[in-house]
């Protein structure tokens, strides 16, 4: 049997069969983000049989490619970036489907163009088809594309019906409240809330998605979910790389913008939020909004809430790493935070009186991502900490990346003859149980764009709630200058200023 009969996909046969025909239009094709993330992601759909078996893609951008070019580029993507190697036979079929218009981004002529294109695929297959656009581009062209996507009338067609066009909008959704409520009104001129998907693709992590199964589908960890055995919630976002080739992007951005705002919160929102009351996309970010809501407005004053540092020169790997002011595009003065640590307060039932202490940055010791949930000492009267008693308080570690799983610290004897104590962890991981070949993020969260499932995109309300409360924080920060700015060696753990957040309640951060 050849590949060909043995791959569902290439029989036509979708796991999806739900999904209507579809056609993705990439704005911003020949972006980085197109070539590394979004045509692998469609190209292992299409290898996992999970594409609609009418698709099509088209991408968009202001460069003059001709269709065969941009399939080759296409091509090469894959074999550069994708999990999976290229298998011919599957992309094939997309290659085939696969075509390009080029236009600007507020040319309306050329969104008219794009619209008798889109309408020629139909005609060409005999059926109507779905729109999925991807805005993938700088923030400066979101506006206008979404504007002419209105007066195209491409942002309406089949309106009512379950193949209505849809939207996803990449990160940076804005820079601060005033951006983000201006580009939300754009949206809104346009598209209807429902057709909406605005990307944070740390939504789309498995193990990010883990967190509401561990949470919801145990029943030991809801009643002790609270302020009564939880002392505090450390999330770290810590990564190695620095800001490579990217000064530009950075220096208008900083590791608040760029991590904490947006990233960090959703894991924050996952751990903290209530019980939906389904899984419904609705349900669950309305428990999300709510306990964004609830987080009290930060303390910026002396002994505050926040912290940020630069990285300067350091060591990683053995080989001596530049400081953040002598990177490639970078001001020798920048003011720009590439780490920033934050203590949250969040005012409710649960969480009322429990820290949660927030970090992340660039040129750190490793990269890694967890939410370590500590819990209260038990009453010290029958071990306490002494030479013999070694303890540590129990700690629940969601390891979000790399080396996925989840560990939790629990106290021990040690075997012998005397009582002694020492931590011992117990480990999940899920390579050890489901092998290691999971999806990417953004394979995820193209499908449920497809499918129409919103649950793993941010509201609007959600964005802007988020923006809320850290817009204050950049504005002090920008008025500030360096003043207050620390700096940390690349290859560390971070600056001094972010253990002075965690000493007041006699925390320490945790060496993850
Ligand atoms: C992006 C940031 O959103 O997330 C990058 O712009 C960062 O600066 C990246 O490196 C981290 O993503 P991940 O999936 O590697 O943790």
């Amino acid at each position: 049997m050849s590949e060909a009969q043995r791959h569902p996909f290439l029989q036509g046969l979708s796991k999806h069969r739900g999904t209507p025909p579809t056609v993705i239009v990439i704005f911003g094709a020949s972006g980085d983000l197109t070539a590394r993330k979004l045509i692998p992601a469609i190209y292992n759909l299409g290898y996992d049989n999970l594409l609609p078996s009418d698709f099509y893609l088209v991408g968009y951008g202001r460069k003059e490619i001709p269709d065969a070019e941009f399939r080759e580029v296409a091509t090469s993507a894959i074999k550069e970036f994708s999990r999976r190697e290229l298998n011919n036979d599957v992309w094939q079929q997309v290659v085939e489907r696969t075509s390009y218009v080029a236009g600007g981004y507020d040319d309306p002529e050329a969104f008219k163009r794009l619209a008798a294109h889109i309408a020629g695929l139909e005609k060409k297959l005999g059926r109507e088809l779905q729109t999925l656009f991807y805005i993938s581009t700088p923030p400066s062209v979101f506006a206008p594309i979404l504007l002419n996507l209105g007066s195209s009338g491409l942002a309406s067609k089949y309106l009512g019906q379950p193949n209505h066009s849809k939207v996803i909008i990449e990160k940076p959704f804005g820079k601060d409240l005033a951006s983000a409520l201006k580009l939300n009104t754009t949206i809104r001129q346009v598209f209807e809330e429902h057709q909406v998907y605005r990307i944070d693709h740390y939504l789309g992590k498995e193990t990010v998605q883990d967190l509401l199964v561990q949470r919801f589908a145990n029943s030991i960890f809801e009643p002790l979910w609270n302020r009564r055995y939880i002392e505090s919630v450390q999330i770290t976002v810590a990564e190695e790389v620095g800001v490579g080739t990217r000064g530009g992007y950075y220096e208008q951005s900083g590791a608040l913008r760029d991590m904490i705002q947006n990233h960090t919160m959703q894991l924050v929102a996952l751990t903290a939020m209530e019980p939906p009351v389904s899984l419904s996309a609705e349900d669950v970010r309305d428990e999300k909004v709510k306990l964004l809501k609830a987080i009290q407005p930060l303390n910026l004053g002396p002994s505050g809430d926040v912290a940020r540092a630069q990285y300067a020169d350091g060591m990683m790997g053995g080989k001596q790493a530049p400081g953040y002011l002598s990177e490639e595009g970078i001001n020798p003065q920048s003011a720009t935070e590439t780490y920033a640590a934050i203590r949250l307060s969040i005012n409710n039932w649960r969480w009322q009186g429990v820290p949660f202490y927030l970090r992340s940055g660039k040129r750190m010791a490793r990269r890694v991502t967890e939410i370590a949930v500590q819990f209260k000492r038990p009453p010290g009267t029958l071990f306490a900490e002494s030479e013999r008693f070694n303890l540590a308080p129990n700690t629940l570690s969601f390891q979000i990346q790399p080396d996925e799983g989840l560990s939790l610290i629990l106290n021990g004897k040690v075997p012998g003859l005397e009582t002694r104590t020492q931590p011992v962890k117990m480990n999940f991981r899920y390579s050890a149980t489901f092998g290691s070949n999971t999806p990417e993020a953004y394979e995820r969260l193209v499908l449920d764009a497809m499918i129409g499932d919103g649950t793993l995109f941010i509201r609007g309300d959600e964005a802007e709630t988020s923006w809320k409360l850290y817009t204050p924080v950049l504005e002090a920060w920008a008025a500030a200058g360096r003043e207050g700015m620390d700096s940390y060696a690349a290859g560390s753990w971070g600056p001094a200023n972010a253990d002075a957040l965690l000493a007041a309640n006699n925390h320490v951060w945790r060496q993850p």
